[in-house]
């Protein structure tokens, strides 16, 4: 139920480990693209694995949510779940999902579990998705229905790796029916299942997500005491990271970590434990450093270049990560927004997340701010580059492109250009933790 990033990369996932699948959208336009094995979203691997699929028979759209009941033992709601202006979560889609799914059930025979794969926080499953089922579907839970959480670990530009190899699988089960639907759903995936109640389930994503924004966040700190101490903090995280218990993943410092899912998840996580008067000290520490972290990579380029009032700065990488068009809580806005506050005239450049990145600036926000379309031209008339995000044509670019900068200086965001080479070109380089 919900063919969109999470719905679809699971749906091609568990149709490769050999299940039959069979998926729902509401929106027409959607069932369509998918039913002719083709992705509505971009992520590497996906329309293959999907086109695979549905030739194979594998994969099927209904044409109506009674008509996916009829034809599923377990639903998995995959539908969005953004943040309201406080933080908190909207569950109405999870609501009106489960609405649905439970209305359909009322018309079909047999037994059927409902599973929510959409990042909700701890006690949804429990508390809201079980009863709408219940009612909507005038089944007992635990008897003829059952209700579940399994959350998904996809990270954009590797989810399709990541739904057929995941690090692990989290079932969050009440009953054994359910448990043992889902373990025969997972049959063929090699990865340690771990058994824990939905709310536990609902818990250990957002930890998940938690933990790796906090070693961003750590990573960041100390890179700010790395810069006044006048070492390296690149090599200094590689090294912590040797040991095992800490391991190398997720200790890069940069402008601060982006992205649909840390930054929402962190605050549900901070909305729900204090509507429950818990402090969660260092989740809310991971959020204010990452808040911070823009501010300071802009204050780098403000100390190298003097002031930046009147100064031409190209913004280079728009994407909240390289390999993907999506701008969703990129750093580059926070940036951009305080090189504007600071006077400075700014040229944004992305190889392909340029137009999404203008159309969510909001009102034109002034001349001070164009979008081009190559780097070569947002280079040509600039004083200083700013990279916000590490784009491999920026590390592939010629040495001597740079050099074309009227400043002769690079902030670098991302540790995305060797900076030996920028020096025999005669180019300053400056870059967060260094
Ligand atoms: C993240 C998690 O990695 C997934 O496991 C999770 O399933 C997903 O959120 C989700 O909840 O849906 P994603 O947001 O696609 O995945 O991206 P990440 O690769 O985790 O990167 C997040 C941000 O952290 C990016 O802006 C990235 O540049 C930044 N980052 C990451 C750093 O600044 N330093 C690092 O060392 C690693």
């Amino acid at each position: 139920m919900g063919l969109g990033y999470v719905g679809l990369t699971t749906a091609a996932a568990f149709a490769a480990r050999g299940r039959t699948v069979v998926g729902y959208d509401s929106d027409p336009a959607r069932r369509a693209v998918v039913r002719a094995g083709r992705a509505p979203v971009q992520e590497p691997g996906l329309s293959a694995l999907l086109r695979r699929a549905v030739r194979a028979g594998r994969l099927a759209v209904a044409d109506d949510p009674i008509d996916l009941a009829r034809r599923s033992d377990l639903v998995f709601v995959c539908v969005p779940t953004p943040s309201r202006s406080d933080g908190s979560i909207d569950l109405s889609y999870v609501r009106a999902a489960c609405r649905t799914v439970g209305g359909s059930l009322r018309k079909v025979r047999g037994w059927r579990a409902v599973v929510l794969k959409s990042t909700v926080v701890p006690g949804t499953t429990d508390g809201v998705a079980g009863p709408i089922l219940a009612r909507a579907s005038r089944r007992t839970l635990g008897r003829t229905l059952g209700a579940a959480s399994n959350p998904e670990f996809l990270a954009e530009g590797t989810a399709v790796r990541d739904a057929l190899a995941p690090s692990r699988i989290v079932l969050g089960v009440s009953d054994a029916r359910t448990e043992a639907a889902l373990r025969a759903a997972y049959r063929g995936f090699r990865a340690s299942t771990v058994v824990l109640s939905p709310t536990a389930a609902e818990l250990v994503k957002y930890g998940s997500n938690a933990m790796l924004a906090t070693r961003v966040s750590f990573a960041n700190e100390l890179a700010g005491l790395a810069e006044r101490l006048r070492v390296d903090v690149y090599p200094v995280m590689r090294a912590i990271g040797l040991d095992p218990r800490i391991g190398p993943r997720f200790l890069d410092a940069g402008p601060g970590f982006g992205g649909s899912c840390f930054t929402k998840d962190l605050r549900a996580l901070l909305a729900q434990a204090s509507s429950l008067r818990v402090a969660l000290p260092v989740s809310s520490g991971a959020l204010s450093v990452n808040a911070s972290q823009a501010i300071h990579v802009v204050d780098l380029a403000e100390r190298a270049a003097g002031s930046l009032r009147g100064v031409k700065v190209a913004l280079l990488g728009l994407s909240f990560k390289p390999g993907t068009g999506d701008v969703r809580e990129s750093r580059a806005f926070p940036m951009l927004r305080e090189l504007l506050r600071r006077g400075a005239r700014v040229r944004l450049h992305d190889p392909e997340a340029g137009p999404s990145f203008v159309a969510l600036l909001g009102p034109r926000p002034g001349g001070r701010v164009r979008l081009v379309p190559d780097l070569a031209s947002a280079i040509r008339g600039a004083d200083l580059a700013l990279i916000q995000c590490d784009w491999d044509s920026y590390r592939r670019a010629p040495v001597s492109l740079w050099g074309r900068l009227a400043r002769k200086l690079v902030v670098d965001a991302r540790r995305t250009l060797d900076p030996a080479a920028l020096a025999r070109s005669g180019v300053r380089y400056v870059a967060v933790g260094r």
